[in-house]
């Protein structure tokens, strides 16, 4: 006898935890089926972002910050600490506890509102009169009906061609998370998100670490003088960041009763280049994951990719068929797919959900961080727009001074006619927090004189957000 749902959402990661949640809210019974699955057997929602992304990859940017804090900056306030020692073990089992703190949160929040959670496989049977067939492959094997599915199977770690990720010597974002011993040298392929963030945890603990990127830009996406400034304060830590490389044979090579990594490139002038790691992260991109969904069984569409078709809705070509997340197009991001999941939940109950795609804002949780909305300066030029900018720079904040903190800086772009807001622009301390006041501005349509006129508490660092957008009148005062 199969279980009835209205809906039935695959995936667990903040994209399908969020929907059902959200659908549940709205009076659905909902089911929310997730596979993955902990050391020790259990269930572990929250997908990759809550068990080798975003979470653990934050609690470690956090202990590395600490131990390169004690080493580097305590002295200047006069705290002397001794030899500083980092105890690995400890950093990664921290790491796993707010994992676990994260995945019960999840399973707890079912709970409250009454969703059923499935821990197994979820794959589609059939069409039924009226909804689908689900069949979900755990511990014992279930099945269940939903009137709209939505699915939410998130995405996986691209290989390079021919060098399968070991997690040994050879690591996706998975491995890099759970490396026991510092590497003496840690090589990066690829200096998008992940090995900027992964490269920046292992050089804190004292990696010699080198990120060979094949773009001859640094973080194209970015806006150009933020990107220039955040790459000369990596180069001032020692992030070694090479650009336009061509990667070519990588090798696993015995030394010792250890193995390394023999990385061969081309590097920008044209050399051929030998490069030997204890580990080698490749981080050069994931790629959406419909691995035993069975799609087939449904005819639901993928596109060249291995992405679910959808329409701007989330609608997929099966009537009653939703997907959100990284499984389709639109940013990789966790707070885009919990915006879709919320917005899919609402539709399906007739309500007009909404994401605006405008204001999704991007964090690279570096030191300095790295925070944007909107467009930036290259992307309004190419587009012909006219627009006036401001600038700020940390250095001229009170507060920035009191951190002792001064890199970077805020930046405005705003319409030359109208004065609205199109795009923010933040390289320095806490730009994952300052960017919020972007967004919501955004979000309103503001204008740069909006924010300039707000007041913003003193000392803090919003207020070289309301200085840049002052800046865009030319009227800053403290710089
Ligand atoms: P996922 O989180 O991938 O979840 C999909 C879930 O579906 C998984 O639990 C999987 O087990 C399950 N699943 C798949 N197929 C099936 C099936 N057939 N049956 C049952 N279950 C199935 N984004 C940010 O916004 N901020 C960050 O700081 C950030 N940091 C990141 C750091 C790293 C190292 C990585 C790799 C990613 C990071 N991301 C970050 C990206 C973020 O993790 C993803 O955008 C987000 O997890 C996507 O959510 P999702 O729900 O679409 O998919
Ligand atoms: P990415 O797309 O951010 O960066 C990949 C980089 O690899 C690019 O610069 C690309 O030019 C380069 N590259 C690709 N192929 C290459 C090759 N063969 N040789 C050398 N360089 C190559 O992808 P990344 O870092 O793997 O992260 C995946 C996604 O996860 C991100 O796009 C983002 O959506 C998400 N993420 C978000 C985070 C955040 O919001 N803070 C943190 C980490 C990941």
């Amino acid at each position: 006898m199969s279980k009835q749902f209205d809906v039935i959402v695959i995936g667990a990661g903040p994209g399908g935890y969020i929907a059902a949640i959200r659908a549940a809210q709205l009076g659905f019974q909902v089911a929310c089926i997730d596979e993955w699955t902990n050391a020790a057997g259990g269930a572990a929602p929250g997908g990759t972002c809550t068990n080798v992304g975003c979470i653990p990859s934050k609690a470690l940017l956090q202990s590395s910050e600490h131990f390169d804090h004690a080493n580097h900056h305590f002295a200047e306030h006069g705290i002397s600490t001794g030899n500083v020692k980092m105890d690995v073990a400890k950093m990664i089992a921290r790491k796993d506890n707010v994992v676990k703190q994260n995945n019960d949160g999840i399973l707890y929040l079912f709970k409250k509102n009454k969703v059923s959670f499935f821990h197994g496989r979820g794959s589609f049977v059939k069409a039924v009169e009226g909804g689908y067939e689900i069949k979900v492959a755990g511990k014992a094997e279930e099945t269940l009906v939903g009137k709209q599915v939505i699915v939410a199977t998130g995405s996986n770690a691209r290989a390079l061609p021919n060098v399968p990720f070991d997690e040994v010597n050879v690591l996706s974002n998975d491995g890099a998370l759970r490396v026991g011993a510092v590497p003496k040298k840690l090589a990066v392929i690829g200096s998008g998100v992940i090995g900027l963030e992964m490269g920046s945890v292992w050089r804190r603990l004292g990696s010699e670490v080198t990120i060979l990127e094949g773009l001859p830009t640094f973080l194209g996406a970015v806006d150009e003088q933020i990107a220039k400034e955040a790459k000369k304060a990596f180069d001032k830590q020692g992030l070694k960041i090479e650009l336009g490389v061509k990667v070519g044979e990588i090798k696993t090579v015995k030394k010792g009763r250890n193995t390394e990594v023999s990385i061969a490139y081309t590097n920008a002038k044209g050399e051929e280049v030998k490069l030997d790691a204890d580990k080698l992260i490749v981080s050069i991109g994931r790629v959406p994951n419909t691995n035993g969904l069975n799609v087939e069984a449904v005819g639901l569409q993928l596109d060249e990719r291995g992405a679910i078709v959808v329409d701007g809705d989330c609608k997929t070509n099966l009537p009653g068929v939703w997907a959100v997340g990284d499984v389709v197009r639109g940013p990789m991001l966790a707070h885009k797919a919990e915006e879709e999941g919320v917005a899919v939940a609402e539709r399906i109950a007739g309500q007009h959900g909404h994401v605006n795609f405008n204001t999704i804002p991007w964090v690279i949780y570096t030191s300095p961080e790295i925070a944007w909305v909107g467009r930036t300066e290259q992307q309004l030029k190419a587009d012909g727009v006219k627009y006036k900018a401001g600038s700020f720079p940390f250095l001229a904040n009170g507060r920035a001074r009191a951190l002792g903190d001064t890199t970077g800086l805020v930046k405005f772009l705003a319409d030359a006619q109208t004065d609205e807001i199109l795009g923010v622009h933040i390289v320095g301390p806490m730009a994952s927090e300052l960017i919020a006041e972007a967004v919501v501005a955004m979000e309103f349509r503001a204008s740069a004189e909006d924010i300039a006129r707000i007041c913003h508490a003193h000392p803090s660092l919003s207020e070289a957000t309301k200085e840049a957008a002052l800046a865009v009148d030319k009227r800053t005062l403290n710089f």
